[in-house]
């Protein structure tokens, strides 16, 4: 067993099972001093008053930790990232910083394009080693659980690569596979659209079923459109993976009412989200998922309205969607901060969309997410006695120790 005492605060996340959405985003079950942790094989025991706890513990073998005064809280369950890639995209980066746009990069052979080339080329085993490498520094950041799609493979056999490494990469950092392979057209359909939507719905969905949970596309303009992406989604469905969607991203296509109509577990990004989209988001359990690192590295000044989507009612979940191309970082806690700077949360909410939200964006809100009884053990310390100080230091690495399922990954007394 372990126990973990003396935290300045407990962010719980306790509550009831669900979605957070509106005003019970701010709500983050925060315990004072004098509370305890204790934790039996994968799962958390107990939560609550130091003496109640160690009662629990009588006659039974403990490890016991100090928190030291420091704030105590669920891992991150990062529910939106493509961190399986082969290579960065300084090209991009240095295009961008002359003024060059999104659109603009990808018609110069960079983009998602110049990450397929260097997927494709990519030995399975230096793709193991390049994730192994980002899995510790994710987990170092406090990201206890991730989402990562395939997605620069675009052909069956490239595809199927990405997400067995994801499979086989030996790391404490719990990985939630998603098929991405409505990312792009590949170059090879470049002139038979219809030629690789038929490709993904007859030869890829079917065939890699086994290796992801969820399927996602890119449904925006010059890459998928509505009706594409309802035929594909609908396909990924019925051989029983869940849905997620790139939506509303670049422009307004209407990705957010299809995710919403077929019941996907999220709609990602939604920069350029309308009135009318919110409506039916807040009616419903698709989790909105913003993904702010995209929008500080492309420096387009618009970020999603959070607050607005927040304020209408939306169960809002908060992503590093970490990737070479647009979003190079899995510092979770600056993340937040911009959530806080930029899209104006209050730091109860940009917490709750890291933890307990971003959970239900991966249809594991029942398992992870919150600090409670029978929930797996996946939490972290971080260095501050205030928990408004994760997102106010911003671009500091806070966390100084991190458990999952129990065991701990790191401890810096
Ligand atoms: O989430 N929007 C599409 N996909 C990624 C970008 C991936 C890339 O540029 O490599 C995103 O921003
Ligand atoms: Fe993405």
């Amino acid at each position: 067993m372990l126990l973990i005492i003396n935290a300045a605060q407990i962010v719980t996340m306790s509550g009831p099972i669900g979605p957070r959405r509106g005003k019970a985003m701010g709500e983050i079950g925060c315990l004072g001093k004098d509370h305890a942790v204790l934790m039996n094989g994968e799962k958390i025991e107990a939560v609550g008053p130091y003496a109640q706890v160690r009662k629990k513990t009588e006659g039974r073998q403990v490890q016991e930790l100090d928190a030291a005064g420091r704030v105590m809280m669920p891992g991150f369950v990062d529910s939106h990232s493509h961190a399986v890639f082969a290579a960065s995209r300084l090209k991009d980066f240095e295009m961008r910083a002359q003024g060059a746009g999104y659109e603009q990069i990808a018609a110069q052979g960079g983009g998602i394009k110049r990450s397929v080339e260097d997927l494709r080329a990519a030995p399975e085993k230096n793709l193991e080693v390049h994730l192994e490498r980002w899995a510790r520094r994710a987990l170092s950041y406090g990201i206890t659980t991730m989402e990562i799609k395939s997605g620069y493979g675009l052909e069956l056999e490239a595809e199927r690569k990405m997400l067995s490494v994801m499979a086989s990469v030996k790391t404490p950092l719990e990985i939630i596979p998603t098929f991405l392979g409505a990312h792009a057209l590949a170059k090879e359909y470049e002139a038979d659209r219809e030629g690789y939507i038929d490709y993904l719905c007859e030869r890829m969905i079917p065939e890699l079923s086994g290796l992801a949970k969820f399927c996602d596309i890119f449904c925006d303009e010059g890459y998928f459109n509505r009706d594409e992406a309802r035929r594909i989604l609908l396909r990924a469905q019925e051989l029983g993976y869940g849905l997620k969607l790139h939506a509303e991203q670049l422009h307004h296509t209407g990705g957010a009412y299809l995710g919403y109509k077929l019941g996907a577990v999220s709609v990602d990004h939604l920069d350029c989200i309308t009135d009318g989209d919110m409506k039916f988001l807040a009616g419903s359990d698709t989790m909105a998922t913003l993904c702010p690192g995209s929008n500080f590295f492309l420096a387009t000044k618009r970020y999603p309205p959070a607050r607005k989507m927040i304020d209408k009612g939306l169960a809002v979940a908060l992503a590093t969607d970490f990737n070479p191309g647009t979003s190079p970082t899995v510092n979770m806690s600056f993340i937040l901060s911009l959530a806080v700077n930029q899209m104006k949360l209050k730091p109860e909410e940009a917490l709750v969309a890291a933890t307990i939200n971003g959970a239900h964006a991966l249809a594991l809100g029942r398992k992870l997410g919150s600090l409670e009884a029978g929930k797996q053990a996946d939490l972290i310390v971080l260095d501050v006695s205030d928990y408004r100080e994760i997102p106010y230091y911003f671009a500091v690495n806070m966390v100084c120790g991190v458990v999952k399922k129990g065991h701990v990954v790191f401890w810096n007394g």
